[in-house]
Protein backbone atom coordinates (compact mmCIF):
# COMPACT_ATOMS: atom_id res chain seq x y z
CA UNK A 1 0.00 0.00 0.00
CA UNK A 2 1.27 3.39 -1.02
CA UNK A 3 2.06 5.22 1.99
CA UNK A 4 -0.46 8.06 2.96
CA UNK A 5 0.24 11.34 4.26
CA UNK A 6 -1.17 12.90 7.49
CA UNK A 7 -0.27 16.18 9.09
CA UNK A 8 -1.14 16.61 12.30
CA UNK A 9 -2.06 20.01 13.92
CA UNK A 10 -3.04 19.62 17.03
CA UNK A 11 -2.98 23.66 18.10
CA UNK A 12 -4.11 24.91 21.17
CA UNK A 13 -6.42 23.92 24.52
CA UNK A 14 -7.88 20.23 24.41
CA UNK A 15 -6.36 19.85 21.00
CA UNK A 16 -3.75 17.95 21.41
CA UNK A 17 -5.41 15.83 24.11
CA UNK A 18 -7.54 14.82 21.62
CA UNK A 19 -5.58 14.50 18.79
CA UNK A 20 -3.07 11.95 21.12
CA UNK A 21 -6.33 9.80 21.10
CA UNK A 22 -6.76 9.96 17.29
CA UNK A 23 -3.14 9.11 17.31
CA UNK A 24 -3.66 5.85 19.11
CA UNK A 25 -6.17 4.73 16.66
CA UNK A 26 -3.81 5.60 13.72
CA UNK A 27 -0.95 3.39 15.47
CA UNK A 28 -3.19 0.54 16.16
CA UNK A 29 -4.65 0.63 12.13
CA UNK A 30 -0.96 1.15 10.82
CA UNK A 31 0.12 -2.09 13.22
CA UNK A 32 -2.64 -4.17 11.50
CA UNK A 33 -1.50 -3.18 8.11
CA UNK A 34 -4.80 -1.83 7.59
CA UNK A 35 -3.35 1.66 6.82
CA UNK A 36 -0.05 2.79 6.01
CA UNK A 37 -0.30 6.72 7.27
CA UNK A 38 2.70 8.48 7.30
CA UNK A 39 2.32 11.37 10.06
CA UNK A 40 4.42 14.59 10.53
CA UNK A 41 3.31 17.24 13.43
CA UNK A 42 3.13 21.23 13.44
CA UNK A 43 2.30 24.18 15.54
CA UNK A 44 -1.17 25.93 14.68
CA UNK A 45 -2.54 28.90 16.90
CA UNK A 46 -1.11 30.00 19.85
CA UNK A 47 1.48 27.42 20.08
CA UNK A 48 2.57 28.40 16.49
CA UNK A 49 2.83 32.30 17.74
CA UNK A 50 4.88 31.24 20.73
CA UNK A 51 7.27 29.21 19.32
CA UNK A 52 7.00 31.30 15.59
CA UNK A 53 5.44 34.38 16.35
CA UNK A 54 2.99 33.79 13.59
CA UNK A 55 -0.53 31.33 14.03
CA UNK A 56 1.26 29.21 11.61
CA UNK A 57 4.88 28.74 10.27
CA UNK A 58 5.85 29.00 6.05
CA UNK A 59 7.65 25.46 7.02
CA UNK A 60 4.21 24.25 8.01
CA UNK A 61 1.90 25.80 5.68
CA UNK A 62 4.22 23.78 3.40
CA UNK A 63 3.91 21.09 4.88
CA UNK A 64 -0.21 21.26 5.26
CA UNK A 65 -0.28 22.01 1.60
CA UNK A 66 1.94 18.94 0.48
CA UNK A 67 -0.23 16.14 2.56
CA UNK A 68 -2.88 14.60 1.50
CA UNK A 69 -4.76 15.44 4.33
CA UNK A 70 -4.39 17.78 7.38
CA UNK A 71 -6.12 16.65 10.89
CA UNK A 72 -6.70 19.90 12.87
CA UNK A 73 -7.21 20.34 16.49
CA UNK A 74 -8.49 23.53 18.00
CA UNK A 75 -7.09 26.85 18.22
CA UNK A 76 -6.87 29.86 20.55
CA UNK A 77 -7.13 30.83 24.69
CA UNK A 78 -6.90 34.02 26.50
CA UNK A 79 -3.14 33.80 26.44
CA UNK A 80 -3.62 34.95 22.91
CA UNK A 81 -6.10 37.54 23.53
CA UNK A 82 -4.17 40.41 23.09
CA UNK A 83 -1.65 39.14 20.26
CA UNK A 84 -1.69 41.29 17.14
CA UNK A 85 -5.14 40.79 14.85
CA UNK A 86 -2.69 38.67 12.14
CA UNK A 87 -1.40 36.68 14.06
CA UNK A 88 -4.45 35.55 16.56
CA UNK A 89 -4.52 32.10 16.57
CA UNK A 90 -8.01 31.87 14.69
CA UNK A 91 -5.79 33.36 12.04
CA UNK A 92 -3.84 29.96 11.19
CA UNK A 93 -6.78 28.36 10.62
CA UNK A 94 -8.17 30.49 8.08
CA UNK A 95 -5.20 31.40 6.09
CA UNK A 96 -5.31 27.05 6.03
CA UNK A 97 -8.66 27.06 4.64
CA UNK A 98 -7.99 29.62 2.00
CA UNK A 99 -4.52 28.47 0.83
CA UNK A 100 -5.62 25.11 0.45
CA UNK A 101 -8.42 26.32 -1.18
CA UNK A 102 -10.99 24.08 0.83
CA UNK A 103 -14.15 25.95 -0.22
CA UNK A 104 -16.39 22.99 0.84
CA UNK A 105 -16.85 22.27 4.30
CA UNK A 106 -19.22 19.86 5.71
CA UNK A 107 -20.69 19.36 8.78
CA UNK A 108 -22.90 15.86 9.52
CA UNK A 109 -24.99 16.85 12.86
CA UNK A 110 -26.19 13.00 13.95
CA UNK A 111 -27.97 12.85 16.75
CA UNK A 112 -26.98 8.76 18.16
CA UNK A 113 -29.84 7.48 19.98
CA UNK A 114 -27.69 6.95 23.38
CA UNK A 115 -27.23 10.91 23.48
CA UNK A 116 -31.11 11.63 22.69
CA UNK A 117 -31.61 13.09 26.28
CA UNK A 118 -28.00 14.69 26.07
CA UNK A 119 -29.57 17.43 23.82
CA UNK A 120 -31.29 20.47 25.92
CA UNK A 121 -34.11 19.89 22.89
CA UNK A 122 -36.38 17.26 23.53
CA UNK A 123 -36.12 13.34 23.08
CA UNK A 124 -38.59 13.47 20.23
CA UNK A 125 -37.18 16.58 18.32
CA UNK A 126 -33.73 15.47 17.89
CA UNK A 127 -33.89 11.23 18.08
CA UNK A 128 -32.78 9.63 14.86
CA UNK A 129 -31.38 13.06 13.55
CA UNK A 130 -29.13 13.16 10.76
CA UNK A 131 -28.70 16.00 8.77
CA UNK A 132 -25.27 17.63 7.31
CA UNK A 133 -24.36 21.21 6.82
CA UNK A 134 -22.66 22.48 3.75
CA UNK A 135 -20.81 25.34 4.46
CA UNK A 136 -19.10 27.46 1.96
CA UNK A 137 -15.50 28.19 3.74
CA UNK A 138 -13.24 30.22 1.39
CA UNK A 139 -15.78 33.24 0.54
CA UNK A 140 -18.21 35.60 1.93
CA UNK A 141 -17.81 38.04 4.90
CA UNK A 142 -14.57 36.01 6.39
CA UNK A 143 -12.66 36.88 3.46
CA UNK A 144 -14.31 39.79 1.60
CA UNK A 145 -11.94 43.38 0.94
CA UNK A 146 -12.36 45.73 2.85
CA UNK A 147 -12.03 44.37 5.94
CA UNK A 148 -10.73 47.37 7.94
CA UNK A 149 -11.37 49.85 10.66
CA UNK A 150 -10.83 53.29 9.67
CA UNK A 151 -10.86 56.75 11.59
CA UNK A 152 -12.88 59.10 10.29
CA UNK A 153 -12.32 62.63 10.08
CA UNK A 154 -14.48 63.56 13.22
CA UNK A 155 -12.37 61.47 15.20
CA UNK A 156 -14.61 58.51 14.98
CA UNK A 157 -14.61 54.98 13.81
CA UNK A 158 -15.58 53.01 11.17
CA UNK A 159 -15.82 49.06 10.83
CA UNK A 160 -16.42 47.25 7.41
CA UNK A 161 -16.08 43.25 6.49
CA UNK A 162 -17.56 42.54 3.12
CA UNK A 163 -19.82 40.05 1.99
CA UNK A 164 -18.81 38.93 -1.49
CA UNK A 165 -19.87 36.13 -3.26
CA UNK A 166 -19.45 35.31 -7.27
CA UNK A 167 -21.22 32.96 -9.68
CA UNK A 168 -18.27 30.36 -9.76
CA UNK A 169 -17.67 30.44 -5.96
CA UNK A 170 -21.86 29.40 -5.23
CA UNK A 171 -22.42 27.27 -8.11
CA UNK A 172 -19.01 25.02 -6.61
CA UNK A 173 -20.52 24.84 -3.39
CA UNK A 174 -24.02 24.44 -4.77
CA UNK A 175 -22.43 20.77 -6.52
CA UNK A 176 -21.30 19.35 -3.53
CA UNK A 177 -24.34 19.90 -1.62
CA UNK A 178 -26.55 18.65 -4.72
CA UNK A 179 -24.18 15.64 -5.01
CA UNK A 180 -24.35 14.70 -1.42
CA UNK A 181 -27.94 15.03 -1.17
CA UNK A 182 -28.40 12.37 -4.60
CA UNK A 183 -26.27 10.09 -2.27
CA UNK A 184 -28.68 10.55 1.12
CA UNK A 185 -32.11 11.72 0.78
CA UNK A 186 -32.15 13.56 -1.95
CA UNK A 187 -33.30 17.28 -0.63
CA UNK A 188 -31.29 20.58 -0.31
CA UNK A 189 -32.28 23.39 1.72
CA UNK A 190 -30.25 26.62 0.77
CA UNK A 191 -30.30 29.20 3.55
CA UNK A 192 -29.73 32.63 2.91
CA UNK A 193 -30.66 36.15 3.52
CA UNK A 194 -31.80 37.40 -0.26
CA UNK A 195 -34.64 39.89 1.48
CA UNK A 196 -31.52 42.02 2.91
CA UNK A 197 -28.35 41.18 0.94
CA UNK A 198 -27.76 41.52 -2.36
CA UNK A 199 -25.67 38.44 -1.91
CA UNK A 200 -28.49 36.59 -0.96
CA UNK A 201 -30.28 37.29 -3.97
CA UNK A 202 -27.30 36.26 -6.01
CA UNK A 203 -26.82 32.77 -3.52
CA UNK A 204 -30.63 32.33 -4.22
CA UNK A 205 -29.99 32.72 -8.11
CA UNK A 206 -27.39 30.10 -9.03
CA UNK A 207 -28.44 27.83 -6.35
CA UNK A 208 -31.80 27.76 -8.14
CA UNK A 209 -30.29 27.53 -11.93
CA UNK A 210 -27.93 24.44 -10.88
CA UNK A 211 -30.45 22.85 -9.24
CA UNK A 212 -32.81 22.84 -12.18
CA UNK A 213 -30.36 21.98 -14.74
CA UNK A 214 -27.98 19.39 -13.62
CA UNK A 215 -29.91 18.22 -10.27
CA UNK A 216 -33.47 17.94 -11.70
CA UNK A 217 -33.74 14.93 -9.58
CA UNK A 218 -32.75 16.46 -6.17
CA UNK A 219 -35.65 18.60 -4.17
CA UNK A 220 -34.75 21.94 -3.44
CA UNK A 221 -36.10 24.32 -1.01
CA UNK A 222 -34.88 28.30 -0.30
CA UNK A 223 -35.17 29.03 3.20
CA UNK A 224 -34.09 32.74 4.99
CA UNK A 225 -31.37 31.55 7.14
CA UNK A 226 -32.90 33.15 9.92
CA UNK A 227 -35.69 31.29 9.81
CA UNK A 228 -33.55 27.91 9.26
CA UNK A 229 -32.64 28.45 12.79
CA UNK A 230 -35.53 28.47 14.37
CA UNK A 231 -36.94 25.57 12.34
CA UNK A 232 -33.08 23.77 13.32
CA UNK A 233 -34.32 24.24 17.01
CA UNK A 234 -38.28 23.74 16.02
CA UNK A 235 -38.27 20.52 14.06
CA UNK A 236 -34.60 19.87 12.59
CA UNK A 237 -35.41 16.28 11.01
CA UNK A 238 -37.49 18.38 8.28
CA UNK A 239 -33.82 18.99 6.90
CA UNK A 240 -31.16 16.64 5.22
CA UNK A 241 -28.92 18.87 3.25
CA UNK A 242 -28.45 22.72 3.98
CA UNK A 243 -26.23 24.62 1.61
CA UNK A 244 -25.55 27.89 3.18
CA UNK A 245 -22.56 30.57 2.89
CA UNK A 246 -19.35 31.37 5.59
CA UNK A 247 -21.42 33.40 8.01
CA UNK A 248 -24.50 31.77 8.27
CA UNK A 249 -22.92 28.28 8.09
CA UNK A 250 -20.86 29.14 10.69
CA UNK A 251 -23.73 30.23 13.10
CA UNK A 252 -26.15 27.02 11.84
CA UNK A 253 -23.28 24.57 12.19
CA UNK A 254 -22.99 25.46 16.33
CA UNK A 255 -27.21 25.27 16.45
CA UNK A 256 -26.89 21.78 14.67
CA UNK A 257 -23.91 20.61 17.25
CA UNK A 258 -26.33 21.51 20.18
CA UNK A 259 -28.97 19.15 18.69
CA UNK A 260 -26.60 16.65 18.95
CA UNK A 261 -26.26 16.67 22.66
CA UNK A 262 -22.97 18.87 22.40
CA UNK A 263 -20.14 20.49 20.51
CA UNK A 264 -18.09 17.72 21.31
CA UNK A 265 -20.10 15.29 19.11
CA UNK A 266 -19.70 17.28 15.47
CA UNK A 267 -16.86 16.28 13.11
CA UNK A 268 -16.31 18.38 10.17
CA UNK A 269 -14.45 17.87 6.39
CA UNK A 270 -13.10 20.80 4.79
CA UNK A 271 -12.20 19.93 0.59
CA UNK A 272 -10.79 21.49 -2.28
CA UNK A 273 -11.79 20.79 -5.56
CA UNK A 274 -10.70 17.57 -7.53
CA UNK A 275 -6.49 18.22 -8.55
CA UNK A 276 -7.24 18.24 -12.52
CA UNK A 277 -4.47 15.55 -13.13
CA UNK A 278 -4.99 13.34 -9.91
CA UNK A 279 -8.95 13.34 -9.16
CA UNK A 280 -7.62 14.11 -5.15
CA UNK A 281 -8.90 16.91 -3.01
CA UNK A 282 -7.05 18.70 -0.83
CA UNK A 283 -8.34 18.23 2.81
CA UNK A 284 -8.61 19.07 6.05
CA UNK A 285 -10.81 17.44 9.34
CA UNK A 286 -11.16 19.41 11.89
CA UNK A 287 -13.93 19.19 15.24
CA UNK A 288 -16.27 21.84 14.47
CA UNK A 289 -16.10 23.01 18.82
CA UNK A 290 -13.33 24.69 20.07
CA UNK A 291 -10.34 24.96 22.01
CA UNK A 292 -11.90 24.78 25.16
CA UNK A 293 -9.05 26.20 27.28
CA UNK A 294 -11.17 26.29 30.83
CA UNK A 295 -10.74 22.52 30.51
CA UNK A 296 -7.93 22.01 29.01
CA UNK A 297 -5.39 19.50 30.85
CA UNK A 298 -8.06 18.30 33.24
CA UNK A 299 -9.28 14.81 31.00
CA UNK A 300 -12.56 16.45 30.82
CA UNK A 301 -12.21 16.78 27.06
CA UNK A 302 -14.48 14.58 25.12
CA UNK A 303 -12.17 12.97 21.97
CA UNK A 304 -15.71 11.91 19.68
CA UNK A 305 -15.25 14.93 17.26
CA UNK A 306 -11.77 14.79 16.89
CA UNK A 307 -12.15 10.87 16.06
CA UNK A 308 -15.08 11.15 13.90
CA UNK A 309 -13.17 13.99 12.42
CA UNK A 310 -10.47 11.49 11.26
CA UNK A 311 -13.39 9.10 10.34
CA UNK A 312 -14.59 11.78 7.46
CA UNK A 313 -10.80 11.49 6.55
CA UNK A 314 -10.89 7.75 6.40
CA UNK A 315 -14.01 8.40 4.35
CA UNK A 316 -13.23 11.20 1.89
CA UNK A 317 -9.64 11.42 1.28
CA UNK A 318 -8.63 7.74 1.56
CA UNK A 319 -11.74 5.88 0.35
CA UNK A 320 -11.75 3.50 3.36
CA UNK A 321 -15.39 3.53 3.66
CA UNK A 322 -15.51 0.44 5.58
CA UNK A 323 -13.06 1.71 7.88
CA UNK A 324 -14.61 4.76 8.56
CA UNK A 325 -17.93 2.74 9.05
CA UNK A 326 -16.82 0.68 11.50
CA UNK A 327 -15.35 3.84 13.73
CA UNK A 328 -18.40 5.61 13.57
CA UNK A 329 -20.07 2.03 14.67
CA UNK A 330 -17.67 1.83 17.78
CA UNK A 331 -18.57 5.35 18.32
CA UNK A 332 -22.22 4.44 18.75
CA UNK A 333 -21.75 1.34 20.31
CA UNK A 334 -19.35 2.63 23.06
CA UNK A 335 -22.43 5.70 23.99
CA UNK A 336 -24.91 2.55 23.84
CA UNK A 337 -22.95 1.27 26.79
CA UNK A 338 -23.45 4.33 28.62
CA UNK A 339 -19.40 5.82 28.46
CA UNK A 340 -20.16 9.72 28.73
CA UNK A 341 -17.28 12.25 29.07
CA UNK A 342 -18.57 15.46 30.95
CA UNK A 343 -19.94 17.44 28.45
CA UNK A 344 -22.23 14.58 27.51
CA UNK A 345 -23.05 13.30 30.88
CA UNK A 346 -26.75 13.65 32.19
CA UNK A 347 -26.83 15.14 35.92
CA UNK A 348 -26.09 12.07 37.92
CA UNK A 349 -24.36 10.16 35.87
CA UNK A 350 -20.82 8.85 35.89
CA UNK A 351 -18.05 9.85 33.65
CA UNK A 352 -14.99 9.18 31.88
CA UNK A 353 -11.82 11.33 30.86
CA UNK A 354 -10.70 11.80 27.68
CA UNK A 355 -8.57 8.84 27.44
CA UNK A 356 -10.57 6.47 28.88
CA UNK A 357 -13.28 7.19 26.37
CA UNK A 358 -10.80 7.06 22.98
CA UNK A 359 -9.50 3.66 24.77
CA UNK A 360 -12.96 2.77 24.80
CA UNK A 361 -13.64 3.30 21.04
CA UNK A 362 -10.47 2.00 20.41
CA UNK A 363 -11.81 -1.51 22.28
CA UNK A 364 -14.53 -1.38 20.15
CA UNK A 365 -13.15 -0.78 16.69
CA UNK A 366 -10.75 -3.28 17.19
CA UNK A 367 -13.95 -5.56 18.08
CA UNK A 368 -15.52 -4.83 15.22
CA UNK A 369 -12.55 -5.37 12.51
CA UNK A 370 -12.40 -8.64 14.11
C1 LIG B 1 -15.57 27.21 13.05
C2 LIG B 1 -14.91 28.21 13.96
C3 LIG B 1 -14.03 29.13 13.13
C4 LIG B 1 -14.92 29.88 12.17
C5 LIG B 1 -13.14 30.09 13.95
C6 LIG B 1 -12.27 29.35 14.95
C7 LIG B 1 -12.31 30.98 13.08
O1 LIG B 1 -15.86 28.90 14.69
O2 LIG B 1 -14.84 26.48 12.35
O3 LIG B 1 -16.79 27.12 13.06
O4 LIG B 1 -15.47 30.94 12.51
O5 LIG B 1 -15.07 29.41 11.04
MG1 LIG C 1 -17.85 28.19 14.43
Amino acid sequence: MAKNSLFLLPGDGIGPEIMAEVETIIAFLNGKGLTDFSLDRGLVGGSAYDAHGAAISEADMAKALAADAVLFGAVGGPKWDSVPYDCRPEAGLLRLRKDLGLFANLRPAICYPALADASSLKREVVEGLDILIVRELTGGVYFGEPKEIVTLENGEKRAVDTQVYTTHEIERIARVAFDLAKARNGRVSSAEKRNVMKSGVLWNQVVTKIGKEEYADVKLDHILADNCAMQLVRWPKQFDVILTDNLFGDVLSDIGAMLTGSLGMLPSASLGAPDTATGKRKALYEPVHGSAPDIAGTGAANPIAMIASFGMALRYSFGLIDLAGKLDEAIARVLGKGLRTRDIAQKGEATVDTRAMGAAILGEFKALLG
